[in-house]
């Protein structure tokens, strides 16, 4: 039996020794130290020893036991010290690298001014609303005042997707809208795209943005409308800004004004963006047409409203100083990064 012991501390040894990684310590403790081990067999044979070899015996197996279990913890320790150090290593930062470079998204400028826009109508007590661009010809034109065969609608060349389906040429449709399924008091705005098969260049796009307003009411009269855009005109472009609105025509509005405002870039002297005038156009507007309120079933006796329409794209140029609007579109990030 003592043979066999020693023969058992020398293989434990070596296999303890050859072991590489926690399982394989672990595996070792089972084979010698475990409930069937080789060890604890032993211990079990000594029932066949005389009743003094017995106590000895013990004290041996006893010491091997503790021998090997002492073998195997100092390896685990090893073992785990040496996973540690390859882990730190592994993990070590080079400070000297350099940093990754990250970029940041920014606004496009025309979101950046649509929604200095917004705060500044919402101030105003407007809702903000959203209407589709694929639009029938009953809310972009019928119902604005313009039948069929009307020569206003020559003033804009639509895109037709079926007889009566259009891309919407103007986000007045959502006047239309808004007073079919509201009640005045009614106040708000809508942004949005709008599309004509305009020629392409520098002050053309086939896409562009436009905000629509309409309020309509109880005694609604021209003076609001002046009031209203003169405060925006003067909070986009400054307390200074002198604003200008000369007679125009739109259908659905009586009478119907267009909004200048002095050029941001002279200060209204003149200059290449004015094209010399000194003024800048930016909205048309005016009293909504009582024919448009019957239209929409408001009876046009007892309310009255204005509208008006702002051209994004025009307001972002002249803020930014940008000289071609299809800058706006391309989506050029060396452009776009500079906002
Ligand atoms: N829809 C017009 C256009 O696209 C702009 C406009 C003018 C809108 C007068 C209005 C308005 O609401 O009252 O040219």
């Amino acid at each position: 039996m003592k043979e066999q012991l020693e023969a058992i501390k020398i293989a434990a040894s070596k296999a303890v020794d050859a072991a590489n990684s926690e399982k394989e310590i672990e595996e070792l403790r089972v084979k010698y130290l475990g409930k069937k081990g080789e060890l604890t067999a032993l211990l079990k044979q000594m029932g066949g020893l005389s009743p003094e070899e017995r106590p000895k015996m013990g004290q041996l197996v006893n010491e091997a036991k503790q021998t090997v279990e002492k073998l195997i913890c100092e390896k685990s320790e090893e073992l785990k010290a040496k996973a540690t150090e390859l882990k730190l290593k592994a993990e070590t930062i080079d400070i000297t690298m350099p940093a990754k470079k990250k970029t940041v998204g920014k606004l496009h400028p025309l979101n950046t001014v649509l929604d200095d826009m917004i705060d500044i109508f919402q101030s105003m007590g407007f809702d903000v609303l959203d209407g589709p661009e694929v639009e029938t010809d009953h809310y972009n034109f019928e119902c604005l005042n313009v039948p069929a065969d009307h020569p206003a609608r020559d003033m804009q060349d639509t895109f037709y997707l079926g007889e009566n389906l259009i891309l919407r040429t103007q986000t007045s449709a959502a006047q239309v809208r808004t007073m079919e399924t509201r009640k005045p008091p009614i106040r708000i705005i809508c942004p949005g795209r709008v599309f004509r098969a305009d020629e392409v260049d520098a002050t053309h796009s086939p896409v562009f943005h436009q905000i629509e307003g309409l309020v309509v009411d109880k005694g609604i009269t021209m003076c609001d409308l002046k009031g209203v855009l003169e405060q925006f005109a003067h909070e986009i472009y400054g307390p200074d800004t002198k604003v200008k609105f000369r007679p125009s025509f739109f259908p659905f509005t009586e009478p119907s004004v267009e909004v200048d405002v002095t050029c941001s870039e002279c200060g209204g002297k003149g200059c290449r963006v004015c094209k010399g005038s000194g003024w800048i156009e930016i909205l048309g507007a005016g009293m909504v047409h009582p024919n448009v309120l019957k239209m929409c079933g408001i009876d046009p006796e007892v309310y009255s409203g204005f509208a008006f329409g702002i051209g994004l794209d025009r307001l972002t140029t002249t803020r930014y100083k940008i000289s071609d609007i299809r800058l706006l579109f391309e989506n050029d990030k060396r452009f776009l990064g500079q906002f």
